[in-house]
């Protein structure tokens, strides 16, 4: 039988996806990104050098492999065509092991444009990467967008500018008085080109061939359209569903889910966060976590590990387990805090994960204070061996989400895990 499987964000995004999944996909033959745009930016350690992803799946590095961008990918053509160039230096591309829908939709200029005015003149941003993600979106459900399959025809590419101009004082205005960067938009749609085709029907084949596949999700789960902190939240679907539509196969199909997790939580942007700290706990997380934005270098704001909204996470996506990152970043604590539900004002006690974002904005999380344990924990080691903390922190985590560890993340590099389960 072909493998299946999914891994998500399970928090709010940069749990550290990318590297997993360049570990992963050793033992799989395709990858495939199936949400979100180059706003996502995935870290990788490539023989010791620091690679940075936005829109090619995190597996594009290990030779014989096939990386795919399915239809529910919004895609910056310039940006990917100079992506795809900087990779080449490495690892051939070619259209046999690189695949991009004809149903994924393009970020256009426009779209940018439209995100930063939005954002500046917003008087409660979003806190977008002003990647023009959101407006991608919006125009791909309101059928007005540039689908990856007119883009690459020149002729179809044109027409819709047309229409665009016809129906648009506003988009008139920007590609007359910017020419230059229609020029590379245009300009980009040979480079792309030879990648596109039906992708999602090659995966198929592929599966019916008893190939592997390890759909790769951008983001977080905190950060769904739907599920998420809305409206502080991405513009697509990121929880484990997400991949069943984008590429269009049976959930019964799916081996295994995964849901990546810091052993601490982070967000970027504006939003609620319960766990939050604005104290030297929070500033040392950030120091020696280096939280900062990969594709917008904005600093990361840092808080305890969020219990109910993890347990929340693993309920959505249907996580089969956890991989908990960035243990390695607790070690010298004297105590540790896990949220384990929060305390309203007005609602008292509160187990679940409010839809609202006005009310987890006036939860306080209530604590459950662990030891923590001394020195530095091996990059690779036998889990037993580690310090009895270290193993009830874990424990603790498993019992509140009531779903296993399987891997736990000791260091960003690819050899830097230790297996629980
Ligand atoms: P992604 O968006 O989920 O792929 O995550 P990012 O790449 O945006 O952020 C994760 C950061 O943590 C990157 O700088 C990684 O190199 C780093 N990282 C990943 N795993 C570990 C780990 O286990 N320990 C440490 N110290 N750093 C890690
Ligand atoms: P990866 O894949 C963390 C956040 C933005 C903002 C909100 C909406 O690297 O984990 P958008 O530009 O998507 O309209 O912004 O979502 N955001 C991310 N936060 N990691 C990401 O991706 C993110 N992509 C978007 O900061 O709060
Ligand atoms: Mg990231």
């Amino acid at each position: 039988m072909s493998e299946v499987d999914i891994l998500i964000g399970a928090q709010w995004g940069d749990e550290g996806k990318g590297k997993w999944v360049d570990i992963l996909s050793e033992h799989k033959d395709i990858v495939a990104r199936f949400q979100g745009g180059n706003n996502a930016g995935h870290t990788l350690y490539i023989d010791g050098k620091k690679v940075v992803l936005h829109q090619l799946p995190s597996g594009i590095f290990r030779d014989g492999k096939i990386s795919a961008l399915l239809s529910g990918v919004v895609i910056n053509p310039t940006q990917l065509a100079s992506e795809i160039a900087f990779v080449s230096k490495d690892i051939k591309i070619n259209h046999e092991n690189l695949w991009i829908s004809d149903k994924s939709h393009v970020v256009t200029p426009f779209n940018i444009y439209d995100d930063e005015v939005s954002e500046n003149l917003s008087q409660s941003p979003i806190g977008t990467t002003k990647r023009g993600i959101g407006p991608t979106y919006r125009d791909k459900v309101n059928r007005s967008g540039l689908r990856m399959h007119s883009y690459i025809d020149d002729h179809l590419r044109h027409e819709w500018v047309q229409s665009q101009i016809q129906s648009c004082e506003e988009f008139e205005k920007h590609y007359k008085e910017h020419q230059d960067i229609w020029n590379e938009f245009h300009a980009a749609a040979a480079a792309i080109k030879p990648f596109v085709m039906n992708a999602e029907s090659r995966i198929r084949q592929a599966l019916k061939a008893n190939k592997s596949l390890l759909l790769e999700g951008a983001q977080g789960t905190l950060l769904d359209v739907s599920h998420g902190t809305y409206p502080y939240v991405t513009s697509s679907t990121t929880v484990s569903s997400g991949a069943l539509t984008s590429l269009g196969i049976s959930p019964k199909k799916i081996t295994n889910i995964l849901g990546v997790a810091k052993a601490y939580t982070t967000r970027v942007g504006e939003g609620p966060f319960p766990t939050e700290l604005h104290n030297d706990h929070g500033r040392l997380l950030a120091e020696k976590g280096h939280e900062f934005g990969a594709t917008t270098n904005r600093p990361r704001r840092c808080g305890w590990f969020d219990a109910v909204a993890m347990k929340y996470a693993c309920e959505i996506n249907g996580l089969d387990y956890i991989l908990l990152n960035k243990i390695d970043i607790l070690d010298g604590f004297e105590t540790l805090k896990i949220a384990t539900s929060y305390k309203h004002p007005t609602l008292g006690q509160i187990d679940e994960f409010p839809s609202d974002h006005k009310i987890l904005k006036e939860c306080e999380p209530v604590y459950e204070t662990l030891e923590g344990w001394e020195g530095q924990i091996p990059d690779e080691a036998d889990y037993d061996s580690l310090p009895k903390e270290l193993k009830a922190y874990c424990n603790r985590i498993e019992q509140l989400c009531e779903t296993k560890i399987n891997l736990i993340g000791t260091g960003p590099y690819r050899d830097n895990y230790i297996q629980k389960h």
